[in-house]
């Protein structure tokens, strides 16, 4: 295997996101029944598994060239389209109630993203973590994190955001450099995100995080380490580096298309993701998933662990996606669609497909190899365990020795191939 497989930080990074972003085109699936009811079974793991609400907010400002989630600049939608979501999110939070029934634990992990959720008034945000507190109660040491765009923090919101009890702030950072962020469409200055972090360092947030994106067109390898000195000077708590991934059909695919700007090459993010775990490490950050790093264990992203430990999760928001008891389910995009369904009191879920034991066992195989824990080697068949020396000879893997037995942990090499480890090492 060499570097000239297609980067697996970029596969990673497009594989996490189709679990819990809002890919453009949803899976086919089976339909949802309107009352949003699992199948039989689903809720049997309910009492043994955290669980987990992902809140999703479909607006933003302006789109940013590279992105395809499911978010909307206020052009495309109707003047109430804010109030109409935040009406029907709250429907929804106490739709989730009535599937998932009292036995279901008080969330663990709450985590507000977007598009662009410091757009909307943060009394709706404030008001819909309280009506998720009120509804299903929170973990008394709950992670809840929000997203925020650096041009939209303020001593003020940052305050609010406290005392509504968020714990975590993630900042869209991106890159440090401006021609960068001009070929990303940013809107923010390189200086506004470490402003932001410090104002949120400042205001009290224990937990700041930043996204970078390296390999964007005309990035070159001096301006990806600028960007990581820059990220670094912040002191931040976490840090998310994800490969550009050219989406269909956004901005940026068309300018590459057109050959306007050259595509990213795989060689060059192989290289850029070598350089940011030196420069992290070196820092004193760990890797804990393929494309996250922390400042030790307990600055990890809860959140992130849930969809990578396969918890459970409901995805509140139009296009986001839900896990319980090895059945997804995603809902409507539109936000006006997603509306009219909670207001005639039905779920907005548009499909979802039921995973068996074998689909269930494979899932586990690719997302806890990408973690830093392991995947314990217990999960494998006989045929697939004879495969591991092979792949610790070629310096993808190692055993470690976990609570429940060897676990199966990436090199950095893996890291770098961790879609092809995961094809040899399977059946
Ligand atoms: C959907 S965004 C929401 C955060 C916020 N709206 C922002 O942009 O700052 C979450 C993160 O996904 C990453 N992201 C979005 N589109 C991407 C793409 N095409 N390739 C790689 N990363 C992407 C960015 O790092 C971004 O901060
Ligand atoms: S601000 Fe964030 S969510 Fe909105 S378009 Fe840009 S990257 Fe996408």
């Amino acid at each position: 295997m060499s570097r000239q497989t297609p980067s697996d930080a970029t596969a990673s990074t497009a594989f996490w996101r189709s679990l819990t972003g809002m890919p453009s085109t949803p899976p086919a699936g089976d339909p949802v029944p309107p009352d949003g009811a699992l199948p039989p079974g689903a809720l049997e793991e309910l009492g043994s598994v955290p669980l987990s609400f992902y809140l999703h907010v479909p607006f933003c400002a302006v789109r940013c060239g590279y992105c395809d989630f499911n978010t909307y600049s206020p052009d495309q939608v109707d003047t109430d389209a804010v109030a109409v979501w935040a009406r029907a999110a709250h429907a929804e939070i106490d739709l989730a109630r009535r599937v998932l029934g009292p036995r279901a634990p008080r969330p663990a992990t709450v985590f507000v993203g977007g598009g662009t959720p410091t757009l909307v008034p943060s009394h709706l945000l404030t008001g819909l973590l309280d009506h998720l507190r009120d509804v299903f109660g929170l973990d008394p040491d709950a992670e809840v994190t929000t997203e925020a765009n650096p041009e939209t923090i303020t001593p003020a919101l940052l305050h609010g955001l406290l005392d509504a009890g968020f714990t975590r702030l993630s900042l869209g950072m991106q890159s440090s450099v401006p021609h960068v962020l001009r070929v990303l469409d940013r809107v923010h200055t390189p200086g506004r995100a470490l402003e932001a972090a410090r104002q949120a360092r400042a205001a009290g947030f224990g937990d700041v995080s930043l996204d970078l994106i390296y390999g964007t067109p005309g990035e070159s390898m001096a301006d990806w380490a600028e960007s990581l000195d820059a990220a670094l000077s912040v002191a931040p708590d976490h840090l998310s580096a994800y490969a550009l991934i050219i989406e269909d059909g956004t901005a940026l695919a068309g300018r590459i298309r057109r050959g306007q700007v050259p595509a990213p090459d795989d060689d060059d993010l192989a290289d850029k993701y070598l350089a940011t775990e030196a420069a992290l490490t070196g820092a004193g950050f760990e890797w804990y998933e393929v494309s996250n790093w922390s400042r030790g264990p307990h600055h990890r992203s809860r959140h992130n662990l849930a969809y990578w430990r396969g918890h459970n999760w409901w995805g509140i928001g139009p296009g986001a996606h839900s896990h319980v008891g090895g059945v997804r389910w995603w809902n409507v995009r539109h936000p006006r669609r997603y509306g009219a369904l909670l207001s005639d009191g039905r779920s907005p879920g548009e499909g979802r497909e039921v995973l068996d034991a074998g689909e269930r066992r494979v899932e586990r195989v690719l997302l806890e190899l990408r973690i830093s824990d392991g995947l314990p080697v217990g999960v494998l068949t006989a045929s697939e365990r004879e495969r591991i020396a092979g792949l610790a000879g070629d310096d993808l893997l190692h055993t470690v020795d976990g609570p429940d037995g060897p676990r199966l942990v990436l090199t950095l090499r893996g890291r770098l191939l961790a879609d092809a480890v995961v094809r040899r090492l399977l059946d």
